[in-house]
Order: structure tokens, then sequence, then C-alpha cells
């Protein structure tokens, strides 16, 4: 499967199946955690992988979006490692994010499911999870087998025109 082709296979999972992804399969999505580009390389990216009963019991009363996944990842960024700009503008986030989108799409390239998610409580996670008050928590994806009965949203193809999207210097004229 080239690129294009896994970019538009993939697309958020909202039901999963109960079965486990083998461990290898989640080491691999791992490495790609650790292959993402970071600003001057500091790697700065701090990944909680939430995996067996108990840390998906957790997950389940932190957020409505877990959909039965089997496993999680919960992209953090420490904030004394990132990059930052002599304006205040920081990396965290932008590395974290790259590094989220390497797993999902790793994921896809080995028919795992994932969703993205934004909707929990950053500090109710930290408290769950012990997590140090300089990692920064970014965004969590939730993965595992996509039930038969789960098929992308609409808003999976719902593509803006691109020259809506990509913008050239031909304002001036
Ligand atoms: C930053 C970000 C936050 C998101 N948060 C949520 C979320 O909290 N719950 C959810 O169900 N989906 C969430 N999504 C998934 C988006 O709704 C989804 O990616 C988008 O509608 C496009 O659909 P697709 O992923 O199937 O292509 C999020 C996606 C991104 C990139």
């Amino acid at each position: 499967m080239d690129f294009i082709e896994l970019a538009e296979k993939r697309f958020s999972v909202r039901q999963f199946k109960s079965d486990p992804i083998e461990p290898e399969k989640l080491e691999l999505i791992v490495k790609s955690a650790l292959l993402a580009p970071t600003a001057c390389n500091y790697q700065p990216q701090r990944v909680l992988m939430i995996q067996g009963d108990e840390a998906m019991e957790k997950l389940r009363q932190l957020t409505p979006c877990h959909y039965g996944a089997t496993a999680a990842a919960l992209l953090c960024y420490d904030s004394d490692a990132c990059f930052k700009r002599q304006d205040g503008a920081h990396s965290g986030e932008i590395d974290a994010s790259i590094v989220g989108t390497h797993m999902i799409l790793e994921a896809a390239d080995l028919g795992v499911g994932s969703c993205w998610v934004m909707f929990y409580d950053p500090e109710k996670m930290r408290e769950a999870y012990h997590i140090p008050e300089k990692y920064i928590p970014v965004s969590l994806l939730v993965f595992g087998y996509a039930d038969d009965s789960a098929v992308p949203n609409p808003f999976h193809t719902a593509c803006l025109p691109e020259d809506k999207l990509i913008f050239r210097d031909d304002f001036a004229k």
C-alpha cells in the first residue's frame, strides 16, 4: 500500500472489538513514536502507554471516547525538554502531535484502528496515572481492532477543496 492509500484508509474508529492487540504490533506502534522528527531533535515526547485491564479500566472512567479500545497512548511533552523560540513559542505540542501521527498511521498499516481524542480532563489524567508536573498532556490516542460495525464518520471524507487549504503568495493579485 502506498502512503496516500494508507492515509485514505485510516479513519477514526469509534467502536472496537475486545480482541487484544498483539504485543509485537504494539511494540511497532511504540517504535514509530521514537522515530518521529522533533524540533532540534530534542525529543521532548513522553508517551504514557495505557495497557492492561487496570490501566484501561481507569481510562474508561476518564473519557467517554475510549470506544472500547484495548490500548491507548497519552501523548505528552516534557516542558523542560522542548525547543523554545525567542518569541516564546515552543515545539512541545507540535512534536507530540507528529509523534501521534506516526503512531496512528503505523497502527493503520498494521490493521489496527485508532481514534485521536481531546475529550478528557488532563488534570484528572495526571492524577490517575501519576504524571509528573513537567509532562504536559497534549492528546490521547485509543487503539484496538475495529468492530465490524465501525465505519468512517462522514467527516472522514468531508475534505475542503484544495484551494481553501493550500495557499500560495497570490493574495496581492
Ligand atoms: C486534535 C484532534 C482531536 C480529536 N478529538 C476527538 C475526540 O475527543 N473524540 C472523538 O471521537 N474524535 C476526536 N477526533 C477525531 C476527529 O473527529 C476526526 O479525526 C475527524 O472528524 C476526521 O475523521 P477521520 O479521522 O475519520 O478521518 C479528534 C481528532 C483530532 C485531530
